[in-house]
């Protein structure tokens, strides 16, 4: 199946996307580095891009940033002054990630996210959090994006599905009991209203969950 979905994918992006020769290096320096390939896959950027433009937002929280791939299609959908904190465990990501972002408003801090996201909670909430770290703490990072958000903030969950293995309650990964704690955390908080959705293409058979907060 995965040559079929790769294959769908890379038809839609070449009929939907604009060749972007700056995204496309920035993989490509990502390779260069060592950095792992687990980026949103360009479809993704598009559709998180467009969630940022359809609601509004103006201020971001990433927690993930990897080489900054996903921040760069965020940051291109922000308004005039808007801004991106995006929070990441790796230094050597963190300074991939700098040198492949030189566009105004994008922060990136360094550290474990649980270290960083206490610092936070003096600036404006945020309107779109983008929860894409390690798995394992997505509880906690609900619990902080909660704290971090106001009315009407979306929160957006990568890498819910993963192949499917969330069915399994006895399953011994702890990214994949973090991930179903997440999710079912979010079901059941009733600040939320939220849903996810599986997705296949060039990233295999995954999904996200989407989630607003109530007024
Ligand atoms: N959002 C990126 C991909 C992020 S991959 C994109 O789509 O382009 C996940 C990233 O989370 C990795 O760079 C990893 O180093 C980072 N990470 C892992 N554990 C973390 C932690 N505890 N705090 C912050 N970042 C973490
Ligand atoms: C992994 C992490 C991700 O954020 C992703 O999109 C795909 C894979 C991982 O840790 O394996
Ligand atoms: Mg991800």
């Amino acid at each position: 199946m995965q040559e079929q979905w790769s294959a769908v994918d890379n038809w839609l992006m070449s009929a939907l996307l604009p060749q972007d020769e700056i995204l496309e290096r920035v993989l490509k320096n990502n390779q260069q580095a060592g950095l792992p390939a687990i980026d949103v896959s360009p479809t993704q950027g598009q559709f998180l891009a467009m969630l940022i433009t359809i609601s509004g937002a103006q201020r971001i929280l990433e927690i993930g940033t990897l080489g900054g791939y996903s921040a760069i299609w965020m940051a291109r959908a922000l308004p005039e002054g808007g801004k991106i904190v995006s929070l990441e465990f790796d230094p050597h990501h963190g300074r991939i990630a700098q040198q492949n972002i030189d566009l105004a408003g994008v922060e990136i801090i360094i550290g474990p996210a649980l270290e960083s996201l206490p610092g936070l909670v003096q600036q404006p909430p945020f309107d779109f959090i983008f929860i894409d770290a390690d798995k394992r703490n997505n509880p906690a990072y609900l619990d902080w994006a909660l704290r971090l958000s106001r009315p009407g903030t979306l929160i957006f969950g990568d890498n819910v599905v993963r192949n499917g293995a969330i069915t399994d309650a006895q399953h011994p990964d702890p990214h994949v009991q973090g991930i179903q704690a997440f999710l079912q955390d979010a079901g059941q908080s009733g600040r939320l209203t939220a849903t996810a959705l599986q997705t296949t293409g060039i990233k295999g058979w995954d999904g996200f969950m989407l989630a607003r907060v109530n007024e």
